[in-house]
C-alpha cells in the first residue's frame, strides 16, 4: 500500500502527491530538511530537529511556514496514518512557487512543506557489530554546511562513490586533507587517550542533532570530548574512528579506503556510544517526545 504523504496542506497517497514545476526547491534547490528517526512509534531528538529546522529557514529568510505546533499536528498524523513504528519522517520547507526568478518571490508566496515517511530505522546491529568501510572524497559543497539545505547534490556524488566501492560513507576533506565530516554523518576520531574527537560546529560541518546527543552520552559516561578538526593522517592513526547521524545512529569504522583502524575491528568506546544511543532511544516516552 502506497504510503500517505502531506503536501502543502493535503494527505495524498504519495504516488499522488506532487509538487508545482515551478517551486524553488526543485528549481533552485531553495529549501531545507530535517530527516527525523522514529523509533517505536515516537521521535528521536525532535525538539532538537525543529530548533535546526527554525535556524536553517531563518538563516536563508524563508518564512515559516506554520508554528512547530502546527508542523507537529501533521507530522504525527502522517506516522501515526502510516503506522510507522521505526522509520523516518522527513519534512522539507521550501521557499515557495514563482515563475523562474533568481530574486526571491514577492513576501506573499508562501512556502512549501512537504512531509514523507518511511519504514526502516538505523543500519542493521549486524553492519553495526562488523564496523564499516569509509572511502574519502574532497568536499566540494560551499560554505555554509551548516544549514540544512536540500542543495545536497556534492554529498549525492561523494556518497555515489562510497557505493561503488562498496563502502558505507564518504568522509569528505578539505585541500589540506582535514576531515569535516562525511557525506550525511558526522565524523569523529578517538585518540590513544582515550580523548574523542569531532570537528567543532563552523560552517564547514552540519551540526548534527545525532553529534549533539553523543556528545551528551559520551560526557556522562566520562569520556573527554575535543571539539577540533582533525587530519586524514590523524585519523588514519587513531585507536577508533566513527560516524553519528540520524540515519546511522553510531557506526564504527574498521577500515578508511584501504587502511584499517587500528586492528581493523569495531572499537570498545564506539560500540558502547551505541549501546548508550540505544539505550537513550528505546527510553523515549510518549508523553515527551513531541514537545518542542
Ligand atoms: N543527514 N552531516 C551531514 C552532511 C548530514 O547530511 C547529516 C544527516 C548529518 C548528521 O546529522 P543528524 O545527526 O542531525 O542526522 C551530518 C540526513 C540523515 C540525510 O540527509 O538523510
Amino acid at each position: 500500500m502506497s504510503h500517505i504523504a502531506y503536501v502543502n496542506g493535503r494527505y495524498l497517497p504519495q504516488g499522488a502527491a506532487h509538487i508545482h514545476i515551478e517551486d524553488r526547491g526543485y528549481q533552485f534547490a531553495d529549501g531545507v530538511y530535517e530527516v527525523i528517526c522514529i523509533w517505536n512509534g515516537l521521535p528521536v531528538d525532535y525538539a532538537p530537529h525543529m530548533v535546526r529546522l527554525s535556524r536553517s529557514l531563518r538563516e536563508l529568510s524563508v518564512r515559516t511556514p506554520a508554528t512547530n505546533g502546527a508542523l507537529t499536528v501533521i507530522a504525527k498524523e502522517l506516522v501515526q496514518r502510516n503506522r510507522i513504528t521505526k522509520g523516518t519522517l522527513y519534512m522539507q520547507v521550501n521557499r515557495g512557487v514563482a515563475p523562474r526568478a533568481h530574486p526571491f518571490p514577492k513576501e506573499t508566496v508562501p512556502p512549501s512543506v512537504i512531509m514523507t515517511v518511511k519504514h526502516g530505522a538505523g543500519p542493521s546491529e549486524a553492519i553495526a557489530e562488523q564496523g564499516v568501510k569509509v572511502i574519502t572524497a574532497p568536499d566540494q559543497r560551499w560554505g555554509r554546511c551548516d544549514i540544512k539545505t536540500v542543495g545536497l547534490l556534492p554529498n549525492v556524488l561523494a556518497k555515489q562513490k562510497a557505493t561503488e566501492a562498496k563502502a558505507f560513507e564518504a568522509l569528505l576533506l578539505t585541500p589540506d586533507n582535514t576531515v569535516t565530516e562525511a557525506s550525511a554523518s558526522n565524523a569523529w576520531m578517538v585518540t590513544k587517550d582515550q580523548t574523542l574527537v569531532t570537528h567543532p560546529t563552523t560552517q564547514a560541518i552540519l551540526g548534527g542533532v545525532t553529534r549533539a546527543t553523543v556528545i551528551k552520552l559520551a560526557r556522562e559516561a566520562g569520556y573527554q570530548i575535543e571539539e577540533r578538526p582533525f587530519t586524514l593522517d590523524e585519523a588514519r592513526a587513531a585507536k577508533e574512528v566513527f560516524l553519528t547521524g540520524t540515519t546511522t545512529f553510531v557506526m564504527p569504522v574498521v577500515l578508511i579506503d584501504e587502511t584499517p583502524v587500528a586492528n581493523g575491528a569495531p572499537g570498545t568506546v564506539a560500540l558502547e556510544l551505541r549501546r548508550l544511543y540505544r539505550t537513550f532511544i528505546d527510553s523515549l516516552r510518549a508523553d515527551t517526545a513531541w514537545n518542542v
